[in-house]
């Protein structure tokens, strides 16, 4: 590597100090991928279709995907211009980051959260507040609302929250809501909404009919439609900021084959809800037996499940890469492990299993009998 004093190009001192992002691992032949909450599923073929008829590849893509927009607007209610699609949900987010806050402005988000937001703010030059879930992993929405400043300019509510997976209910966010002013824009990440089974959650689509201004939708097709490969994710919300994300966005980064593939899958919808039916049920079935074998799950909402190993995090992790399963770590804090393939739960359990035992009585990761 270069020595930084070798080196004479400029670079802000905040950027040169943050590490680039760090995929989770990939996974060898035999290992499963259980790190990057993705959808075990292969694409239906009718989405396959629609990628590969979609061949003028010399040809730039329509900058604003309209027929996305309007297929969406539709479902929601709104106008095409209330939809904004992006290449992936997290280039939605840099976008609001940036169209909202800049040096000396605060972003305010739950912590641990998506492990994108801090680098969002970061590289917006904003400053980013963090506020710590409760004790049982959820969001402490009394606390964010206390955390406001006149220098907030967006709060990040994550719904089911990534990595630990309890949801915001709907009455905590329209009490937080209430609070927050009317000129800070708030967030509703909603990556994971399609998996919800707790009927009590958040829905962005309740938010939306109540009418908040303020407030912007974010969804994906990365999870539940299982297209993370082909990055499209869309906003729902005020035309205004909407159009400021519009602004900082880099144009036509969302392809026509993403696009191709968004709409075959609204067409193949009540198949895919079906499969997500089923990694929700997986999922139930495994955070239950992970909670019999002695572990502390929160709740769990996503697709994925939170162990919240503490200091022994990395060495379990390897104790799960050993056994073939990608995990994802966060060192001193826990392993979020995404609900994957039918054979994989089998191995989860096992190793989960035999690990829990490591953690001393007391330990917040272990389940009070
Ligand atoms: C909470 C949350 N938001 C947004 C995203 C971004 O998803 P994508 O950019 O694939 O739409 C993710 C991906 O893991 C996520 O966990």
């Amino acid at each position: 590597m270069t020595d930084p004093a070798d080196f004479p190009v400029r670079v802000r001192p905040e950027i040169a100090s943050l590490p680039p992002y760090k995929q989770g691992k990939q996974a060898g032949m035999d290992a499963y991928k259980l790190s990057s909450n993705e959808n075990p599923f292969d694409p239906l073929p009718g989405v396959i279709e629609a990628v590969q008829a979609a061949t003028s590849l010399n040809r730039y893509p329509d900058a604003s995907a309209a027929r996305l927009r309007a297929r969406l607007a539709e479902r929601f209610g709104v106008t095409s211009d209330g939809v904004h699609i992006g290449a992936g949900s997290v280039s939605i987010l840099a976008q609001l980051v940036q169209a909202t806050a800049g040096p000396g402005d605060e972003i305010v988000y739950a912590w641990r959260s998506f492990e994108a937001y801090p680098w969002l703010a970061v590289v917006a030059g904003a400053t980013a507040v963090h506020v710590p879930l409760t004790p049982d992993a959820r969001h402490d929405l009394t606390a964010m609302a206390a955390a406001i400043t006149d220098r907030t300019r967006a709060i990040i509510v994550c719904t089911p929250n990534n990595p630990t997976g309890p949801i915001v209910t709907q009455a905590e966010f329209d009490d937080f809501v209430a609070q927050v002013p009317s000129d800070v824009l708030v967030i509703l990440d909603e990556a994971y909404n399609e998996f919800v089974t707790d009927p009590a959650a958040v829905s962005g689509v309740q938010v939306l009919d109540d009418g908040h201004p303020n407030v912007v939708v974010l969804r994906t097709f990365s999870k539940a439609y299982g297209l993370a490969g082909l990055r499209i994710g869309y906003a729902v919300g005020h035309t205004r900021i909407l159009d400021a994300a519009r602004t900082t966005s880099i144009p036509l980064s969302v392809t026509l084959q993403a696009e191709e593939a968004a709409l075959a899958s609204l067409d193949a919808e009540d198949e895919l809800l079906e499969r997500v039916r089923a990694i929700a049920a997986r999922r139930d079935a495994l955070a239950d037996a992970l909670r019999e074998a002695g572990w502390a799950v929160p709740q769990a909402q996503g697709n994925f499940v939170w162990l919240p190993a503490g200091d022994d995090t990395m060495a379990f992790a390897e104790a799960f890469d050993a056994a073939g399963l990608i995990v994802r770590p966060f060192a001193g804090d826990g392993i979020r492990i995404s609900v994957g393939e039918h054979e994989s739960v089998d191995k989860v359990l096992r190793i989960a299993a035999s690990v829990v035992k490591d953690l001393p009585e007391g330990h917040a990761g272990r389940r009070i009998a």
